[in-house]
């Protein structure tokens, strides 16, 4: 009896013990001050086949009464890791309280959104912000777009993108940051600081995502989606630095690209998600799809059916399957068959979890941000900043800019002088036109009555064709002192899928700049657009032209701004225009060929008839167009008259472990105080493989006032001169180098330096 009383005190004991244990003990995963990987182990332990799944789903928002059953059941029982596209904050709050408090786990849903250049208030597109070389600016932002969107509960962007870009008929030029690995790595770097902030877990902080894993930019032809052919040491020497960059700034995530590139769709490419994403370079985050690129491996030719695909995407190293479904309906029996080990299927739900846990979403998965941060005076200001910066001044004649006092007649002409839409760019999902300040109206404002102002947009749009309304413009001109035209793309005409053969200006904006420039009056063109237009004739048709990538919510005030003097232009070509189409590819860090041109070829205008087949030189050049573009690379005028001179360097020789200090003299000679983007350039000159005739190395912005000058230095580690040679290791060759600094890529003033 006694041993049996003993026995239940016993028991009754241990399950008390074991109750108020278990009522006590909080479980690792949710004990925010465990080390996250333990967190991560401890879920992971606990997770069900679904539940694993589950994270590694995302599935696009949808709303509807009748499914709504469906969705909210979905997320009790675990299995929706992610969604895209839900911006309703009280509706993201409520999904989030039942995945928290009525799912077993209780772990907290991602949401996810295109914040690709503000989320309310909108910032030039990634072109635009590239243009203003000034990573501060672009960090700025960034931040302020995760603010606005963290205030409706989004967590993660799909952003920055950062494929080099070097064909403007490709619509996703737009979105990146231009055609030179140096200045995609600064931005993208940029806007991942200023995404993730210095903390990912504060509520105001977003994941970033770096896109799109890789190669998109180089779809054969322009065309969207197509087929690239990048062999391994241009992808490692072009395409992929600015990738390794986001890494080395702490990137949450990466996403896939659509393109196979030389037959390897890259939702599959086990090279670069693998051995070169996780194996080299060390990525600690999460990998998800593109937009159903996953089954789209169906349509390429590469899979044979969604299962297929779910298994190759797996194994080669995609973590979570943006809305296409196959992941959570074919990896249980892929894992059952054997085709896909447990432990792929773990590791990716280890990056999805590790993700959450830095991003607090266990601590606190509700919205903190209050509403007042859309549209604040701070982020309007770091808008208007970023516009202001990334106007590029292309043309100056006679120093017709800035407009003076003298000027008491306007006439503001075009389709984009007041469009609050289009001014905005592609990728705005959530932007407001009804917010914008367009350039008419931030004119009008700044003078009100003391300026007469005749507006006639003479098109209805950009693609207009109509020439009813030039002959309105072309009378306003004539009662005008000046005329600023205002012409460019609609905001449809760039972004995803929508390429171009033809880069000339649509409708009938071309006729529309010719009419106005035959009145005599001085024509000032300011072409709003998402992609480098062939736009020569307009040039030599206007005395100046701005040239604005989309500048978003506060471009008319910048705009403004610059026309009228209160600031100075200071933006640089990101990317090259071409004279035409026929040019491209068109970029400035090409090779130099075995017979490159030498400028002075003539053109098909001035070859003699019957010219013998050898008169004409053989190099490396177009008989109609020649061999340069219309705009090069890293090019923009200011108010202020910069000149270089004095560059000198440290050494003549240096080791590889060596930092080289460069200096150059910079001088304002102008009567405005403008900032000029000094830009360092080199070449190889002789490598294991042929090097690009220039590579940008360094830039800074320096501001100086009319008539000062100053010593800008830059320091360049050696280390920075290593590419991918004939062994495809990265290393720095020793040999000769050319160093320039100069106000674009075609500077002249060098130095030259050895490396032993
Ligand atoms: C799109 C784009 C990608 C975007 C994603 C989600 O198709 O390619 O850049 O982030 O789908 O909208």
């Amino acid at each position: 009896m006694k041993s049996q009383l003993l026995e239940i005190l016993a028991v009754s004991a241990f399950s008390i013990l074991t109750v108020s244990t278990s009522v006590a003990k909080t479980p690792v995963y949710k004990d925010s001050k465990a080390p996250i990987e333990q967190r991560v182990e401890d879920l992971l332990s606990q997770m069900t086949m679904e539940e694993k799944l589950g994270q590694l789903s995302q599935i696009n928002s949808f709303n509807d009464p009748k499914w709504n059953v469906v969705l909210y059941q979905n997320i009790k029982d675990g299995k929706i890791g992610s969604i895209i596209n839900e911006v309703n904050g009280k509706r993201i709050d409520s999904l989030q309280r039942m995945a928290v408090k009525q799912s077993r786990l209780g772990i907290p849903v991602l949401f996810g959104r295109d914040v690709i250049h503000g989320y309310k208030t909108i910032f030039p597109i990634p072109l635009g912000q590239a243009a203003t070389f000034d990573p501060e600016v672009i960090a700025a932002g960034a931040h302020a777009a995760a603010v606005e969107s963290s205030s409706d509960g989004i967590r993660w962007t799909f952003s920055p993108m950062v494929d080099i870009s070097r064909d403007p008929r490709w619509g996703r030029i737009a979105e990146s940051a231009g055609e030179d690995p140096y200045l995609a790595s600064v931005v993208g770097s940029a806007m991942i600081k200023g995404y993730q902030g210095a903390n990912l877990s504060d509520a105001t902080s977003i994941a970033a995502c770096a896109k799109h894993f890789f190669g998109y930019g180089a779809s054969e032809g322009g065309r969207d989606y197509n087929s690239t052919f990048i062999p391994e040491r241009t992808m490692r020497n072009v395409y992929l630095p600015p990738f390794e960059s986001a890494v080395k700034a702490g990137a949450a995530t990466f996403m896939t690209s659509f393109n196979d590139n030389d037959g390897i769709p890259a939702s599959a490419n086990h090279h670069i998600l693998t051995d070169i994403l996780r194996g080299e370079w060390g990525f600690k985050g999460f990998v998800v799809s593109d937009w159903s690129s996953i089954t789209e491996m169906i349509n390429h030719g590469f899979c044979s059916d969604a299962k297929d695909a779910a298994c190759k995407s797996a194994n080669a190293g995609v973590d979570m399957d943006m809305v296409s479904g196959c992941y959570l309906k074919y990896l249980p029996e892929l894992v059952n068959e054997g085709k896909v080990p447990m432990s792929v299927v773990d590791n990716a739900v280890r990056n999805v979890l590790r993700i959450k846990f830095q991003l607090g979403l266990f601590e606190h998965p509700f919205i903190s941000t209050p509403q007042t941060v859309k549209y604040s005076a701070e982020n309007l200001a770091a808008a208007k900043q970023s516009a202001e910066e990334s106007v590029i001044m292309l043309k100056n004649e006679g120093d017709v800019l800035p407009l003076t006092s003298g000027v008491t007649t306007l006439a503001v002409v075009g389709p984009l002088a007041n469009a609050p839409y289009e001014q905005m760019g592609t990728w705005t999902f959530d932007g407001e036109k009804s917010h914008t300040v367009t350039p008419l109206n931030a004119i009008k404002s700044m003078f009100g009555k003391n300026l007469n102002i005749i507006y006639e947009p003479a098109l209805a749009y950009s693609r207009d064709n109509s020439t009813e309304g030039i002959a309105k413009a072309v009378d306003a001109a004539k009662r005008a002192d000046v005329v600023l035209a205002f012409v460019g793309e609609e905001a449809i005409l760039s972004g995803e899928a929508h390429c171009l053969a033809s880069l000339n200006l649509v409708g009938a904006q071309s006729q529309l700049i010719s009419a106005l420039a035959a009145t005599g009056k001085p024509v000032v063109t300011v072409v709003m657009a998402g992609r480098p237009l062939t736009i020569g004739k307009q040039l030599d048709e206007s005395k100046a032209m701005l040239y604005c990538f989309h500048p978003g919510t506060m471009g008319g005030e910048a705009i403004a701004d610059i026309l009228f003097g209160k600031a100075s232009p200071s933006g640089k070509t990101p990317v090259t225009f071409p004279k035409s189409t026929g040019q491209i590819p068109i970029y400035y860090c090409h090779n130099n060929t075995g017979r490159p041109a030498n400028r002075t070829e003539t053109l098909i205008d001035k070859i003699p008839v019957e010219a013998g087949q050898t008169s004409l030189g053989c190099t490396s050049f177009l008989l109609d167009d020649g061999f340069d573009p219309l705009v090069p690379f890293g090019f923009g005028l200011s108010y202020g008259k910069f000149s270089y001179s004095g560059i000198t360097l440290d050494k003549s020789t240096y080791s590889a472990g060596d930092v080289i200090h460069a200096s150059v003299t910079l001088a304002n000679a102008g009567s405005h105080d403008a900032t000029e983007v000094a830009q360092l350039y080199i070449r190889d000159k002789v490598g294991s493989v042929t090097r690009p005739v220039k590579e940008l190395k360094a830039f800074r912005r320096v501001a100086l006032k009319a008539g000062e000058s100053t010593r800008v230095d830059f320091e360049l580690p050696v280390s920075d001169l290593a590419f991918y040679g004939i062994d495809m290791k990265r290393t720095v060759e020793p040999g000769d180098f050319t160093l320039w600094i100069g106000t674009d890529s075609n500077a002249s003033l060098s130095a030259s330096f050895s490396v032993k």
